[in-house]
């Protein structure tokens, strides 16, 4: 059974929340901490390592009644034991969706068309501890018999951000290997990374859940080309495996089946960092660091079924972009991370939720006539502030943030972390407060205020932590994919320009530029014959 559909515009708790956002919209949130002192305290989670403060938005407590309210009216808790549980809630490619299937305990089991599928998942596992420790611990050797020191992922997309992002972010983790990734098929960049390699010592992983994707096989190629300069054919085996469901491409390709790492239809691209697209992962900072990864995100998967929703950190940030987003009409949506490390974490984050959410069809065909989807986009504090912060302040557009920071500093420089995160207390305060009743004769330095922000606080960056801070995204985009009643599983959206590049690159290569719009064949004219 597939997910229920429900316009979020004919329940009785949408209207409701329509009469609350007349009553509440020109508050100034700092007049809701005058009016209730305790007000940071009430609209705070603290779970575990994290503390999420949400009290700095334009909401009350009957906002949160309300939400609760609608979400009861369309069943979330329902949806969520489906989503865990292996119903096909990607109806529109009749697949179930199980991620969270990959950080499950070993011992549960998880039925997929009447098969327990934790079995497989658990002897990838083992296969990934096995060959990881091989790879780090220097057994494993090339074909001139050297440790290898280079690993370089080739993918795309989901195939890329999510281990990329989480390579990065436990950089602080990471073992003597270098990890590489390839994903754009800019030639120069392929060029670029390869000059820095030494082909006896650099293991590559193609990693493509469908084994088709034209970038990722161009670069495999020219990889392989470059390898064979230096190697024969039967050295492959030793310097490339794959990680793909697409058994019969990858042993078409020339990898060894016992050099294949599975992925499986149930898992979406850009939710699969937690199985064998990790790979990269688990070779860059250990197993035992991968393994804490995925107990992070199990464990939020716990907090997400099975907390209330008032106390459901996924839920209640879902709730609060969605309020934003379809009654504000804010639509952008800005992620601020407080860490270096996590400097691609808002890129991550584009894929997992527009990719999801960017949808113009609800669960019953039919276009929606609201707003789905947020514009996801942020940069490092405090790098952000000396860039974009001033539209932030003063700028005629609203733009909701998540503040993400860190209680301690991984190598302990107390003096930087203080001056760092004294900024990320002072930007949420100043993006709330501004010069509210000041009085500012000079119009340039007014600020109203009234911004909203998330923050999340969270104890140390571990690889625990990480685990969760991800899965918590996801579980937020779920649960907003439900409210706006679409399939968060598909990506039709991505596939007509994939279509047109084919004709196009054929275009190109016969020298045609004709059969087009009169826009494209005169651009297609300048770059075929330039001023020739
Ligand atoms: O084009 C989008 C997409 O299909 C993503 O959803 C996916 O993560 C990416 O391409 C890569 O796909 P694959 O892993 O099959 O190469």
């Amino acid at each position: 059974m597939s997910l229920d559909s429900n316009n979020p515009l004919k329940t009785k708790s949408w209207l409701k929340l329509i009469n609350h956002f007349k009553k509440i919209k020109d508050i100034h949130i700092l007049e809701h901490f005058i009016s209730d002192k305790s007000r940071g305290k009430k609209f705070s989670i603290k779970w575990k390592d994290f503390l999420l403060d949400f009290s700095k938005n334009n909401i009350d407590g009957e906002t949160i009644n309300l939400f609760q309210k609608l979400l009861n009216e369309i069943n979330l808790k329902g949806s969520i034991e489906k989503y865990f549980s292996g119903e096909k809630i990607n109806l529109t490619e009749s697949r179930a969706v199980l991620h969270t299937a990959l950080r499950a305990d070993g011992m549960s089991k998880i039925l997929v068309e009447g098969k327990n599928i934790m079995s497989e998942i658990v002897e990838t596992r083992d296969k990934i501890k096995l060959f990881s420790h091989e790879v780090i611990s220097g057994n494993y050797k090339g074909f001139k018999g050297d440790k290898i020191e280079a690993v370089v992922n080739i993918g795309i997309g989901g195939s890329e951000l999510g281990p990329s992002m989480v390579v990065e972010s436990l950089y602080h983790y990471k073992n003597h290997i270098k990890t590489y990734f390839i994903s754009n098929v800019d030639g120069d960049h392929v060029q670029d990374i390869i000059s820095d390699l030494l082909p006896e010592k650099t293991l590559f992983i193609i990693v493509s859940k469908t084994f088709t994707t034209t970038e990722t096989l161009t670069n495999a190629n020219t990889v392989r080309e470059w390898f064979l300069k230096s190697a024969e054919e039967k050295d492959i085996p030793k310097h490339f495996v794959a990680v793909s469901s697409n058994v019969d491409e990858v042993i078409n390709y020339g990898i060894d089946p016992d050099n294949i790492f599975p992925m499986w239809n149930w898992v979406g691209g850009r939710f699969s960092l937690w199985g064998s697209a990790g790979l990269s992962i688990s070779l860059s900072i250990g197993y035992q660091n991968f393994s804490e990864l995925l107990e992070g995100a199990r464990e939020m998967d716990i907090h997400f079924k099975t907390s209330e929703y008032s106390e459901n950190i996924p839920v209640i940030l879902a709730c609060i972009s969605l309020w934003y987003n379809n009654f504000f009409n804010y639509h952008n949506h800005g992620i601020i991370a407080y860490s270096e490390y996590l400097k691609n974490f808002s890129k991550y984050l584009q894929q997992a939720s527009m990719e999801s959410n960017g949808k113009q069809t609800d669960r019953s065909g039919n276009f929606v006539n609201y707003e789905t989807g947020q514009i996801i986009w942020g940069q490092t504090g405090s790098n952000a502030q000396h860039s974009f912060f001033q539209l932030l302040h003063q700028g005629t557009k609203i733009v909701p943030l998540d503040f993400i920071g860190f209680s301690k500093p991984l190598k302990g420089n107390n003096t930087h972390h203080n001056i760092l995160m004294s900024n990320f207390f002072a930007q949420t305060k100043a993006l709330m407060t501004g010069t509210f009743k000041t009085k500012v004769n000079d119009n340039h330095k007014f600020f109203n205020g009234n911004r909203p922000t998330n923050t999340i606080l969270i104890e140390k960056l571990s690889p625990k932590n990480m685990g969760s801070l991800i899965s918590l995204y996801e579980h937020k985009i779920f649960t907003l994919g439900l409210i706006w009643n679409i399939f968060s599983f598909d990506q039709f959206g991505v596939e007509l320009g994939k279509k047109l590049a084919k004709i196009i690159l054929s275009d190109i290569n016969s020298g045609n530029y004709s059969g087009h719009d009169s826009s494209t064949e005169s651009l297609l004219k300048e770059y075929i014959f330039g001023n020739k």
